[in-house]
């Protein structure tokens, strides 16, 4: 099957392509060369993980070598430790140790993490200098590898620094899909199904017909709802590139109460996507009674995450406790909570929500798991 092409066009930014496909790995070089600083570069820096380096890292580094590129490689510890200010110094100062100049090309292979540090110290060294997302988990094809948010953590939150730059070209090549667990599909298939609630009836309904073949893996119907979901996602970055216009902030449906989820449950008790659908869920609920959203968009949203592998939690936290952690998120503003919630698919709006109308439908939750 041909990869496909998309064009990430964001105002005042260059234009770069994501390609989406089986084999797009063995034409990196080719891609990269194809980019205006890949077109003058010399070196890559090739910056992984150490989950990642047995798998592709000699499959990315030959396809590299072959259009002339002297190639380096850094293998950073797998985890969301290695978002750190201590890894990225380290990743700097190695940069600097092997007299990288400021026209070589940083490759970031990997999932979030990798995506989101290399990113950050790309877009840093020597002020910044060219990035290229090879992205490896559904995750990261889906969202993080495009549209140029990077960043490491603080002992204080998740992304407290970082940065917004957009790579200079995304390769998706979803047979890197084929080493992930299932936990790790299901955490992809939650951001595509956030994607088609927020996009449009013809995104979501052909997600609902196709959810038992993407959660079966099947390649074409993979490939399909990448290109959907990256289309989705450049979209929106094009209309509001950093999160300062109201647009942006649509990616976050979902991930008001799973913030909470994750954080009270401990990181890594749930995965990522099975909060965020989660809070799916309850948001999809909260925005029936407060915005008269159809009952149906409910009971569908269930069927749609059921069948993607996604079932409702039978975890849950006191209502008190979830309100606290949700009002302490990065995300809320003077303490008031914000909740991305659908009027319909396809059309939502961020609420303000009191902490009354909110205790109640925690109460509701809560007792709904008891
Ligand atoms: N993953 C959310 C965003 O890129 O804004």
């Amino acid at each position: 099957m041909p990869t496909t092409k998309v064009v990430v066009n964001i105002p005042g930014e260059s234009a770069y392509d994501v390609r989406v496909g089986a084999g797009a790995l063995d034409r990196l070089g080719q891609h990269v060369r194809a980019t205006a600083a890949g077109g003058k570069a010399d070196r890559v820096l090739v910056i992984t993980d150490s989950n990642v380096a047995p798998l592709y890292l000699a499959q990315a580094k030959r396809s590299l070598a072959a259009e002339g590129y002297r190639v380096s490689d850094i293998t950073i510890p797998a985890g969301e430790d290695s978002k750190s200010i201590a890894v990225a110094g380290e990743i700097w100062e190695a940069m600097a140790a092997c007299s990288l100049g400021r026209d070589c090309v940083v490759v970031a292979l990997g999932g979030g993490v990798v995506g989101d540090i290399a990113g950050f110290v790309g877009s840093t060294y020597m002020r910044g200098v060219s990035v290229v997302q090879v992205p490896t988990t559904l995750l990261a094809m889906v969202d993080s590898s495009v549209g140029g948010k990077t960043g490491v953590n603080l002992s204080a939150g998740k992304n407290l620094v970082g940065t917004f730059n957009q790579p200079t070209y995304v390769c998706a090549d979803i047979n890197a899909l084929s080493t992930l667990n299932e936990r790790e599909w299901a955490c992809g298939c939650a951001e595509i199904a956030k994607a088609s609630v927020i996009d449009s009836d013809d995104f979501f309904f052909w997600l609902l017909d196709h959810a038992n073949q993407l959660a079966a893996r099947d390649e074409g119907v993979v490939q399909e709802a990448i290109v959907r979901s990256v289309v989705f996602k450049a979209d929106v970055v094009a209309q509001d590139q950093t999160e300062s216009r109201g647009v942006r902030e649509c990616l976050n449906y979902g991930h008001t109460l799973a913030h909470a989820i994750e954080k009270l449950s401990g990181y890594g008790t749930y995965s990522h996507g099975a909060a965020v659908a989660e809070g799916m869920r309850f948001a999809a609920r909260l925005a029936a009674d407060l915005l008269g959203t159809p009952e149906e968009l409910v009971e569908t949203q269930d069927e749609l995450l059921d069948a993607l592998g996604l079932p409702a939690l039978s975890w849950s936290a006191s209502p008190a406790d979830m309100l606290d952690a949700m009002k302490r998120d990065k995300k809320a503003r003077g303490g008031q909570v914000r909740f991305v919630l659908p009027r319909d698919v396809g059309n939502w709006e961020l609420v303000e929500v009191s902490d009354d109308i909110l205790r109640a439908h925690l109460q509701q939750w809560t007792a709904s798991k008891a």
